[in-house]
């Protein structure tokens, strides 16, 4: 998408409430594991609810370039993989596009295949730190030849005998956590990861229900993940439940928009990726969960909420890997809650689609808001009204241009953002989801 002309939009007042009632897609990191872990199985995996987002589509691309087959049929996604250690060389570059996830998890599983292969992506992702899965998978005998800074183009030989792997992640990331066990796969004996603090285990439950062997023990705030390699993962129907992160969006539109109330329906709701919720509870949100259930190891409920006028929040650092995709539409929230919130910890943030933790600060400061930095802490001034009438330069990133709409709903004046392009990576139909509630977003 680096050369499509840009797609600006305009964000205003809505003439009345948001109401209605509103499925999400599905989730990402679940939609890429589902194709990544399908395509390592033996048999036919059935997977619905499946994320049609440029990130996950081109997961799907890459998993195909490597001998999978992986088709659309009605509603279904089907995907046959040449299993564990059957992948072949891809005869192209695999393009990642605009997709961290996607390019960490598949080094993961590249390094433990005795293959060559060459990865990029836009220039987004170009500019992200691919050191993080490098280092820990090095030691599974694989061969890394990146880019100064060791970004993106990445040539890649996987180990033809993998070692198994025993990594302490320095951060807490789900995608380093997962691009070891992934490598651990191909890998004889026991492949061990230990993170600092939980982040979202879609990864392991995953992999439990393809059939392999994960155990989990939590040591204070620390987890140690041990998966027995060589596994023979069987394919497994896979129901994705609606994304959180995606759901963040209406959800807090709805909150601050007067006499709002709309229900988001089947919403993933595993306790490592709810952060958000519980600090918009805090805040003092409407927010309930009706009909919670379990649907393919994964708690999912539908979400109600309605209009509140929100107060300010401390949120700790050690709450950052459950919410972590969620800072910039918070932020939103705050801008308009009542007192001063202060965001704590949020260096991962700098290494997003884009710089997030300055492009946040920037989004509120476009539309007049009060905000400061102080080291890795955002610290917002809640206003009664937000004056907006600004302009938010999106920098390839989906999550700020739907965060900068969000706002552009509840500030005196529209907000503009230079381009919608990139919702389409993680919320295709987003503004048209969004004005069916009742949301005022239109091109310029
Ligand atoms: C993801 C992990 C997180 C998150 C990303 C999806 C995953 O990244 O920001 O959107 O699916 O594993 P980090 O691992 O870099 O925290």
């Amino acid at each position: 998408m680096d050369s499509t002309p840009l797609r600006p939009l305009k964000a205003s007042r809505p003439a009345a409430a948001l109401h209605g009632e509103i499925t999400v897609p599905g989730d990402k990191s679940i939609s890429h594991r589902a194709l990544m872990f399908g395509a390592l199985a033996v048999g036919e995996t059935r997977i619905t609810g499946l994320l049609e987002g440029e990130d996950v589509l081109r997961t799907a691309a890459a998993m195909r370039a490597l001998g999978a087959r992986v088709e659309r049929r009605g509603a279904e996604w089907l995907v046959a993989g040449p299993g564990i250690g059957g992948l072949t060389s891809p005869d192209d570059v695999l393009d990642m596009g605009n997709s961290g996830t996607a390019a960490r998890l598949l080094c993961g599983i590249l390094a433990s295949h005795d293959i060559f292969s060459v990865m990029t992506g836009d220039a987004s992702l170009r500019k992200r730190p691919m050191q993080r899965v490098i280092t820990p998978l090095r030691a599974c005998g694989a061969r890394f030849t990146a880019r100064t800074g060791d970004r993106l183009p990445l040539a890649i030989q996987g180990a033809r005998d993998a070692l198994p792997l025993s990594y302490r992640l320095p951060v807490a990331s789900a995608q380093v956590k997962s691009a070891v066990l992934l490598a651990g796969l191909n890998a004889r004996g026991l492949t061990e990861v230990e993170e600092p603090e939980p982040t979202r285990d879609h990864s392991e439950n995953m992999l439990r229900h393809f059939g392999a062997t994960v155990t989990v023990s939590q040591h204070g705030s620390a987890r140690h993940i041990q998966l027995v390699g060589q596994p023979e993962l069987r394919a497994a129907d896979i129901a994705v439940p609606g994304d959180p992160s995606s759901a963040a969006f209406p959800l807090v539109a709805a909150l601050l928009v007067p006499d709002s109330r709309i229900t988001l329906k089947a919403i993933g709701l595993n306790p490592l990726r709810t952060g958000l919720f519980a600090t918009l509870r805090e805040m003092g949100a409407a927010l309930t969960i009706q009909n919670p259930r379990v649907q393919g190891g994964e708690s999912i409920g539908d979400l109600r909420v309605e209009y509140t006028a929100l107060s300010a929040v401390d949120v700790p650092p050690g709450r950052a890997p459950s919410m972590i995709d969620e800072y910039p539409i918070l932020a939103v929230a705050c801008a308009a809650a009542r007192g001063t919130s202060r965001l704590r910890g949020l260096a991962e943030l700098r290494v997003k689609e884009s710089d997030r933790f300055t492009a946040t600060a920037a989004m509120l400061a476009a539309a007049g808001a009060r905000v400061e930095a102080e080291g890795d802490d955002l610290i917002i001034h809640g206003m009664p009204e937000i004056p907006g009438g600004g302009s938010v330069t999106t920098q390839m990133d989906h999550r700020l241009a739907m965060s900068a709409l969000v706002l552009g709903q509840i500030t005196a004046a529209p907000m503009t953002i230079d381009d919608s392009t990139f919702i389409e990576t993680s919320f295709p139909d987003f503004t048209k989801l969004m004005r069916g509630l009742g949301a005022a977003m239109s091109p310029l």
